[in-house]
This record gives C-alpha cells, sequence and structure tokens, in this order.
C-alpha cells in the first residue's frame, strides 16, 4: 500500500527521535521515499547524518542552507508528500500546530501541505493529559489529521503512564490501512438526498435554507470511492463532483425531490437522506411576481410537503438500508428517536446546531449515530468527508 507513496516524516525534539530511524527503514522497505524535515530540538536527539543515510535524501531542517543560499521550499515539500506523518511529535510541535505559529521549517510545511496529515505524539503522561495537549489534538482532529495515540507504558521521566510514542511497526500499519483501497460497497447501488429544496412562492421568490449541500456529496463521493453505484439527487447547490460512479440528478422543489428518489428507490440497496427539505410550501404559487404595492401585508399560506424518508420507509423491502438525518437545535437525541422510529429508519445521524463548526455550510461536522436498537455512538468534530466514512462504516456493518 505505501509503494511509491512519498511520505514527509516530520522529526521533533522528544527521546523518542530514535524511534524514527526505524521507522524510515521500515517505510522505505515498503517501498515509500521519505524526506525528513527536523526541528532545531530534534536534531539535538538524533542526527541529520543518521536519518539522511536511511532515507537517501538530504534532511531539511533550515529555510536556506547556510552553505550556498539555497532556498527549501515547503511548498514544494507539502505538494510533492502523499501523506505527512511527524513522529515524534512533542507538545511544543503539537501546540504550534494547531495554532498555526510557523518558525521553523516542519510547521511551514505542515502549513503547506495539502496531503493528509498523521501525528504520533509523544510525551510524558502529565503533559499529555493536559487539557492545553488534549485541546490542541481536539483542534488538529478537527482540521481532518489523524492522531496516532500514544500507548502505555515506562517513559523517559521513569514514570509509567500514556505518552510513549507508538511503535514504528504499529504506526506503518496504520499508514497502510489509510492507503489501501477500500472496496466494500462493491455492487451495492445508494441513493443519496443532498442540498436545499426551493419552494416557489413567485417566479423570482423561494422558500429555502441554508443546506450547501457539502454533507450530501462528501457521501455520495465516500460511497463511490467503496465502489458502490451512487445516485445523487440534490436540490440547488455550488457543489462540482465527478465521478464515474455517481449520477447526479438536480432537482429544486420537495416535490421534485420525492418524485426521484421514490421511482429510484425500489432499485437501490441503500437510501442516505442527507437532504434538507422544506417541511412546507406555498398553498399556491403566484405565477406573475408579487408587487410590494398590491397590500401592505402580504400573508403566505403553506401547506406541508410530503415527507420523503417517512414514505420510503413504508415501502422499504427487507434488506434494504434507510438512513435519515436530524438537524436539532433542543433536546437533539428525543428528537432524533422519534424521527427515526416515525420514518422506519435502520438509523438515524443526528447533527445539532448548537455545536461549532456542525451542521449547515461548514467543511466540519460533529455527529452522533443513534441505530434502531437505541445504540448511540457519539463522534468528534471533523471534516464532513471523515464524517461521511463514519456513516459508511455504520452502513456497510448492516451487510
Ligand atoms: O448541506 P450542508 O451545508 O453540508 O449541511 C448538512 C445538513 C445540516 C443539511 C445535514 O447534515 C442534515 O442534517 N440534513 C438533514 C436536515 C433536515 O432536514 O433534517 P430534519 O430533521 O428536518 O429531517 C429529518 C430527515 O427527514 C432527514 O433525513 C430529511 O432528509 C428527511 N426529510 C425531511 C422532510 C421531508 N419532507 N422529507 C424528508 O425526507
Amino acid at each position: 500500500m505505501l509503494d511509491g507513496k512519498n511520505i514527509i516524516l516530520g522529526v521533533t525534539g522528544s527521546i523518542a527521535a530514535y524511534k524514527a530511524a526505524y521507522l524510515i527503514r521500515l517505510l522505505i522497505k515498503k517501498g515509500a521515499k521519505v524526506k525528513v524535515v527536523i526541528t532545531p530540538a530534534g536534531k539535538e536527539f538524533i542526527t541529520p547524518l543518521t536519518l539522511s543515510t536511511l532515507s537517501n535524501a538530504p534532511v531539511i531542517s533550515d529555510f536556506f542552507s547556510n552553505r550556498d543560499g539555497t532556498w527549501n521550499s515547503h511548498v514544494d515539500l507539502g505538494l510533492w508528500a502523499d501523506t505527512m506523518l511527524i513522529a515524534p511529535a512533542t507538545a511544543s510541535t503539537i501546540g504550534k500546530m494547531a495554532n498555526g505559529i510557523a518558525d521553523n521549517m516542519l510547521i511551514t510545511t505542515y502549513l503547506s501541505c495539502k496531503a493528509p496529515v498523521f501525528i504520533a505524539p509523544a510525551m510524558d503522561l502529565d503533559m499529555f493529559a493536559h487539557p492545553t495537549t488534549q485541546q490542541n489534538l481536539e483542534r488538529l482532529r478537527s482540521f481532518g489529521n489523524h492522531i496516532i495515540e500514544p500507548a502505555e507504558g515506562e517513559l523517559a521521566s521513569h514514570l509509567t503512564g500514556k505518552g510513549r510514542m507508538e511503535e514504528p511497526e504499529n504506526i506503518v500499519r496504520v499508514l497502510e490501512a489509510f492507503f489501501s483501497p477500500k472496496e466494500d460497497l462493491q455492487k451495492k447501488k445508494i441513493v443519496i438526498t443532498a442540498g436545499p429544496t426551493y419552494e416557489k412562492i413567485d417566479p423570482v421568490r423561494f422558500i429555502g435554507n441554508y443546506s450547501s449541500g457539502k454533507m450530501g456529496f462528501a457521501l455520495a463521493k465516500v460511497c463511490a470511492d467503496r465502489g458502490a453505484e451512487v445516485v445523487l439527487i440534490t436540490g440547488p447547490v455550488n457543489q462540482t463532483i465527478d465521478h464515474p460512479k455517481i449520477k447526479r440528478v438536480d432537482v429544486e422543489s420537495a416535490d421534485q425531490m420525492y418524485e426521484v428518489t421514490m421511482n429510484v428507490f425500489p432499485t437501490v440497496d441503500a437510501a442516505i437522506l442527507c437532504a434538507a427539505v422544506a417541511d412546507f410550501k406555498p398553498a399556491v404559487r403566484s405565477d406573475e411576481k408579487i408587487k410590494r404595492e398590491s397590500s401592505n401585508e402580504l400573508c403566505l399560506r403553506l401547506t406541508p410537503n410530503r415527507d420523503i424518508a417517512a414514505s420510503l420507509g413504508a415501502i422499504k423491502k427487507s434488506g434494504q438500508v434507510l438512513v435519515g438525518f436530524a438537524l436539532e437545535t433542543n433536546d437533539e437525541e428525543r428528537h432524533a428517536t422519534d424521527k427515526l422510529r416515525r420514518k422506519n429508519l435502520d438509523f438515524i445521524v443526528l447533527n445539532s446546531l448548537r455545536e461549532q463548526g456542525a451542521g449547515f455550510r461548514c467543511d466540519t461536522n460533529k455527529i452522533s449515530i443513534i441505530d434502531k436498537f437505541g445504540v448511540v455512538t457519539h463522534f468528534d468534530l471533523k471534516q464532513k468527508l471523515d464524517v461521511a466514512s463514519d456513516i459508511v462504516d455504520k452502513l456497510a456493518t448492516l451487510w
């Protein structure tokens, strides 16, 4: 899985820096190309000569070479990488990464890196447990970075606890698992609804909501990447998606979304209903623009839209899986559980507008999954693509 992968290995000032030498050997054995970036403190623990000999490449530490003034481009390095691994990562480096303190080559490279980032912390148990470190790690997780939890054991301080950098073999296993293509949804067909619906008032106005489509599109991508054939039925959004396994159908109103989804449902193995469907539409739609001058006050009479989720729940066949979403503002679990039962869902994904970084428009989400047996699983704040992976993992367990 790591054959041909370009890996930046960031080494920081920890006693565990000696393990970086083993890590490089293992990665090179797996066919990866490794370039090492080391912090000034890292050089106190392991020599650049050792690391460059093992990696077959110069070790980068300074912004430019003192010998000939050559500029070390952290941007080029960031773009070269398929992944960046910081092992060992000290509390100081973790703090700088979480707060963008770009005072060394490792942090500038991290900030320029578009590839997935893995962080293997190494520090004393109390430093690791400190709320500052935990909050910084939480922040890095919310950026989509992957934390390879330290192991428990004897530490450099001779205390025993959690803080030992994970063993190089296990770190390599984590990377291999990440890069191994998951194709567990081969032969599955999944319909996904996404985005808002627009309910026309007149030719220029509508009732809508803030859904951007990001969550639904992330789900479509993850399902397709894992081998499923996807029908993505979306309300009006600015998202683009280009994947041979995704068929996109654009709709505008809840009625249109209802018709297309009901039509496709008998042919699929699962439906994931992520769209923020308008619950009501104007009872009467004006064919002409309503003029401001026509009256002092405008009353709109609204009539309920058909509930797509509940209608699918009523015709669901055995073997078909139905996944709904619940966007709540209060009494979250109670309302979500009520929707799960009423709509005959297999599980429901709860997101709350009370959580920062969750719900509409943002690139992140924080969800809980409640299944039909009442089991509730809470997840951290993550990028919507990673949230989609968690949801699809749950779906895959039902097959
Ligand atoms: O698009 P983003 O900006 O990324 O935001 C993502 C999101 C916040 C829209 C998404 O994560 C989400 O929560 N979607 C569901 C929003 C919603 O309408 O929730 P609800 O609690 O009102 O609806 C419950 C379920 O019934 C949902 O699965 C919904 O799709 C479905 N429903 C609702 C009404 C209706 N007429 N038909 C339906 O199918």
